[in-house]
């Protein structure tokens, strides 16, 4: 936040955070009505008390050597880049009932049985509906603190005064800070009950995570404006209707991003998934035209996909497009490639793809999966199951690089996978050892993909 020179009335709006210095009854920016509430921004001399005497060299910084906070969940540690840094706020982003409220109190379990206490202080359920979920995932423990509040100010006297471990709030949106007018759940209160929240971990070394829920278009309420404050950012991502949960990072500062953990959702709570490939292939369909197996990169680690494609003549005028898992601007650039230089029709042809098991593909090595699999179904001919394909379509045809083969090859090799349809330059570029059982074949163009697999 900028700071003016005096005390500033401002009116700000509680969907879009949009600043205005009089009160409107439409904001300009996102259109929502009545949405604009007054506030009050500090003067520059009240803010400078609070930040001087507070430059000092980097090389005189004392180097921190704290250990991270390690929760001893496997997936969960692997997302966070190995454990939960001291002083650092984790916000975790889903749909409701996929099962977040479950994870934090997993964790606040395992944390605990090592003689930690935690506090966990919910906004959304009553310390009824907690036993509950405690009850359910056998979660006894009396190291485990439970308050339920909505005000941030009581919530970091609490904290002060129980000094716990970790500290979980669940969710952002329920809370409010005393010191802000609009209501709960609003931009305006959101951000500044994370700013509170933020200002108490840094300064005090407690870790944060907080809970938040994903609006109807995907982003975590507050537009984006809590991924720019916190540390970290993970989503937990899945199908309501399918066991398998997957908790993705998307922001770290400090790890790397893109990791994925993989959970599955049972009667007693969530259980990791040791081996992510074998689940996600467990129903693959043998023999079937439309399947390919892709070895994808999910951050560090190597899993295996099955793509599905279903291509059947379109009985309307316009022909569906559908991508579940998949980016479906890359299916329509995917499709016009391969009219062009396969020759093949599809522009009346309902065109449906999707990523088994619930998990969502980003990499552009996808692209040759996405392919085969469309072809595949178009020509009724089946992919041989022991073949891996991965590699990047270019607008011409051409298939590209893509990064970190070996570490692929590895996985379809582990898998028993036999022949890995893979880009040219590539296979070149191998180190396969000398008793490779895989039989690898190396493909410049979308041609060569037909020539190799549907001849
Ligand atoms: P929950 O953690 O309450 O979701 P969130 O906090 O993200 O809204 O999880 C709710 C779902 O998880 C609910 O549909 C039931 C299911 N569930 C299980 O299948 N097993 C369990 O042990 C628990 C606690 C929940
Ligand atoms: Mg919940």
């Amino acid at each position: 936040m900028t700071f003016a020179k005096k005390d500033q009335t401002l009116f700000i709006c509680g969907r879009c955070g949009y600043e205005s210095l009089k009160w409107m009854g439409k904001c300009p920016d996102c259109g929502e009505w009545d949405s604009l509430t007054q506030q009050v921004r500090r003067s520059r001399s009240a803010a400078a008390k609070i930040s001087a005497a507070r430059v000092q060299s980097l090389s005189h910084l004392a180097p921190t050597q704290q250990a991270r906070l390690v929760t001893g969940i496997g997936e969960l540690d692997r997302v966070l880049g190995g454990g939960i840094v001291p002083g650092s706020v984790v916000l975790i982003g889903g749909d409701p009932g996929i099962g977040k409220s479950t994870l934090i109190l997993q964790l606040l379990s395992t944390l605990a049985r090592d003689d930690r206490q935690v506090l966990y202080v919910t906004g959304e359920e009553s310390a009824q509906q907690i036993r509950m979920r405690a009850d359910r995932l056998e979660v006894r423990n009396e190291q485990i603190y439970l308050a339920t509040e909505n005000c941030v100010e009581s919530i970091i006297t609490m904290a002060d005064e129980l000094g716990p471990a970790l500290l979980a709030v669940d969710s952002i949106q329920t809370m409010f800070s005393e010191e802000v007018g609009s209501a709960p759940g609003s931009v305006t209160q959101v951000r500044e009950s994370t700013a509170r929240l933020l200002a108490l971990a840094k300064g005090s070394g407690l870790p944060v995570i907080l809970i938040g829920h994903v609006t109807k278009d995907g982003a975590i309420a507050g537009p984006r404006v809590l991924e720019h404050m916190v540390d970290t950012v993970l989503y937990f991502e899945g199908d309501r209707g399918q066991v398998y949960r997957i908790l993705r990072t998307v922001k770290n500062r400090f790890g790397p991003t893109n990791e994925i953990g993989v959970f599955e959702m049972k009667e007693s709570g969530l259980a990791e998934v040791d081996n992510p490939s074998a689940l996600f292939l467990a129903e693959r369909p043998v023999n079937v035209p439309g399947s390919v197996v892709l070895p994808s990169i999910e951050g560090t680690r190597p899993i295996l996909v099955e793509v599905q494609a279903l291509v059947s003549p379109s009985s309307l005028g316009t022909a569906r497009r559908t991508a579940i898992g998949a980016d479906p601007q890359r299916l329509a650039l995917l499709t016009a490639v391969l009219e062009k230089k396969i020759g093949v029709t599809l522009y009346d042809h309902d065109i449906f793809l999707n990523i088994a098991g619930g998990i969502r593909i980003d990499e552009p090595a996808l692209d040759l999966g996405v392919v085969v699999a469309l072809l595949s179904s178009l020509f009724e001919k089946t992919v041989a199951p022991a073949i891996v394909v991965c590699g990047e379509v270019g607008l011409a045809g051409e298939i590209r690089a893509i990064g970190q083969m070996n570490m692929r090859l590895r996985e379809a090799a582990r898998l028993g996978f036999k022949q890995f349809l893979m880009p040219d330059s590539n296979a070149r570029h191998l180190d396969a050892g000398p008793d490779s059982a895989m039989r690898v074949i190396g493909v410049q163009t979308l041609r060569d993909v037909v020539d190799n697999l549907f001849q």
